[in-house]
């Protein structure tokens, strides 16, 4: 292995779901800087939101609707790595109704599996890899959201399972595992207060931010990483300790 060639990605196409904003959107620039096609999704339009997506290609996406992952898995015919950032919450008690469970579930994991198998064909043909952002919530559950809870603890197992059927294909399948990152996701819990909280508790004392994910997954996708599949990357600060 090439060590000082690692991390150039001038050869690999990329698409990141879930990457008009937050840590999607921070993976995304750092894989335009490593020299990939980057692909990304939102669920609205382009010029809906305020950030530069000049340097990528943007493509709409409900992953609860399967049309419209099928419909994505043709629009993009040739890729080699696949990082599923996709996800959503409901607060104020939502998640304790059927109808809040069965949307985060939806979106969260069964919209995931559907985008890792809309896409196989495509990783198959070159030996490619998937990164799942899944959540420190997988090994300590949140108190509040039931559902996303379960969502990224299926969403660790899944990726594992996954990684064991397609390993013999050759694509390797691994999660990474979020501590707190301020992101419109986390709006609600990234005040003043929280932080000042955050870091008189944790090891590394500050909030994560969407670069420090974007090394975990720069190394996961790349040949440095090319034994490594089915693992879960908690990059959390030691929040987790
Ligand atoms: N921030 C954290 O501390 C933290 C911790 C652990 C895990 N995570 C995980 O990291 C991932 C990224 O989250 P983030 O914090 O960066 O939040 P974010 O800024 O809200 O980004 C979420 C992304 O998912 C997209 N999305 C939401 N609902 C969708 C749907 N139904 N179909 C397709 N795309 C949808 C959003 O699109 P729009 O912009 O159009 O809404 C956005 O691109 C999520 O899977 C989250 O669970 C985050």
């Amino acid at each position: 292995m090439n060590v000082q060639n690692a991390l150039n990605f001038s050869d690999k196409k990329v698409l990141i779901t879930g990457a008009s904003s937050g840590i999607g959107y921070g993976i995304a620039q750092e894989f335009v800087a490593a020299g990939a096609t980057v692909h990304i999704t939102g669920t609205r339009t382009k010029s809906d939101y305020e950030n530069d997506f000049t340097a990528m290609t943007f493509h709409s996406l409900n992953a609860a609707n399967g049309e419209d992952i099928e419909a994505l898995a043709k629009t993009i015919q040739e890729l080699d790595i696949l990082i599923n950032c996709v996800g959503t919450v409901l607060y104020k008690k939502q998640e304790f109704e059927r109808a809040g469970f069965e949307k985060i579930l939806n979106i969260n994991l069964t919209g995931v599996m559907h985008l890792c198998t809309a896409f196989y064909p495509h990783l198959e043909r070159g030996g490619g890899s998937i990164i799942n952002l899944d959540s420190v919530v997988a090994i300590r559950p949140a108190l509040n959201n039931p559902a996303y809870t379960a969502s990224k603890a299926g969403l660790k197992q899944l990726t594992k399972g996954l990684a064991m059927k397609w390993g013999r294909k050759g694509i390797r399948v691994n999660a990474i595992a979020p501590g707190m990152v301020p992101t419109k996701l986390t709006a609600n819990q990234a005040g003043a207060e929280q932080e000042a909280a955050f870091k008189q508790r944790n090891p590394i004392q500050r909030f994560g931010t969407p670069q420090d994910m974007a090394g975990g997954a720069l190394f996961l996708a790349s040949p440095l990483a090319a034994y490594v599949t089915g693992q879960h990357l908690v990059i959390d600060g030691g929040m987790t300790l």
